[in-house]
């Protein structure tokens, strides 16, 4: 099945079995995106790339994509130990292209998250569940929702959670308050939803701590494990509707 998608990619792209992924760089900044893919059908493009400021590329992806994530790595430089730190956030094991199954990248992390297709659905999120370190907006051609964090949550990040810097020192990410630890205890955490609280009733957003700097900023965003309740977490899109979906980092105001 990788043959098929890598041998006929152009005749996919031009029928009905693969939708168009556009990612535009908006920022006023180099970003380098990153895509992994949790297993086939995998797009036949690149799994990471750089993208100087005001720059877009599109590709095919399949129209049955399954947990697929796109994210922005920040400050990065390959050129000395290419790998999970070549990047001051979002970098992930390979360098410039991430390891197909290994290069999830490493949070605080903003995520566009892609699965296509099922049971008659493409669902959609911009996912905040690992942290924060880019706006991201998530855009369709069918007229569906959009999915948004269009806020720059880094600068007014409380202390506790704000980071990694830059080398001028400005806040290029916010960490999930499970990322940070905040509570010294990641395997029974109210914040990471692990342990005695990895249900959606045992881990209810008022336990989450700095829950509601994300989602007050973000309301389109998902802000934590099981976000779903809050109605406007994870977006769904008809497949019948063939959606085409853009990817913005840094997207202007709408
Ligand atoms: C995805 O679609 C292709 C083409 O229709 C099919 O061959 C493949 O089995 C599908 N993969 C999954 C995981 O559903």
């Amino acid at each position: 099945m990788k043959l098929l998608y890598a041998a006929s990619s152009l005749s996919i792209a031009s029928g009905a079995l693969a939708r168009t992924l556009t990612v535009y760089n908006a920022c006023p900044f180099t970003v380098w995106p990153a895509m992994f893919t949790a297993g086939a059908p995998y797009p036949s493009y690149t799994t990471g790339w750089q993208a100087d400021a005001y720059t877009s590329v599109s590709f095919a992806v399949p129209d049955n994509w399954t947990a697929g994530r796109i994210w922005g790595r920040r400050d990065c430089d390959f050129s000395t130990n290419p790998g999970p730190n070549s990047c001051v956030d979002g970098g992930c094991n390979g360098g410039l292209v991430c390891d197909q199954s290994t290069g999830t990248g490493v949070p605080p992390a903003t995520l566009a998250e892609f699965t296509l297709g099922s049971n008659g659905l493409d669902y959609y999120d911009v996912s905040l569940v690992d942290g924060y370190n880019l706006p991201v907006a998530i855009t369709n051609t069918a007229g569906c929702s959009l999915a948004d964090c269009p806020v720059d949550l880094g600068p007014n990040c409380p202390a506790a959670i704000q980071g990694p810097y830059d080398s001028t020192g400005f806040a290029v990410g916010c960490k999930s308050a499970c990322e940070a630890n905040i509570d010294g205890n990641p395997s029974d955490s109210a914040n990471c939803c692990s342990g005695s609280h990895n249900t959606p009733a045992t881990c209810p957003n008022s336990g989450v701590a700095y829950y509601s700097y994300f989602k007050d900023n973000c309301p389109n965003s998902y802000c934590y494990a099981y976000d779903e309740s809050s109605g406007t977490a994870l977006w769904t899109c008809p497949a019948s509707s063939n959606a085409d979906y853009t990817v913005t980092f840094c997207p202007p105001p709408t």
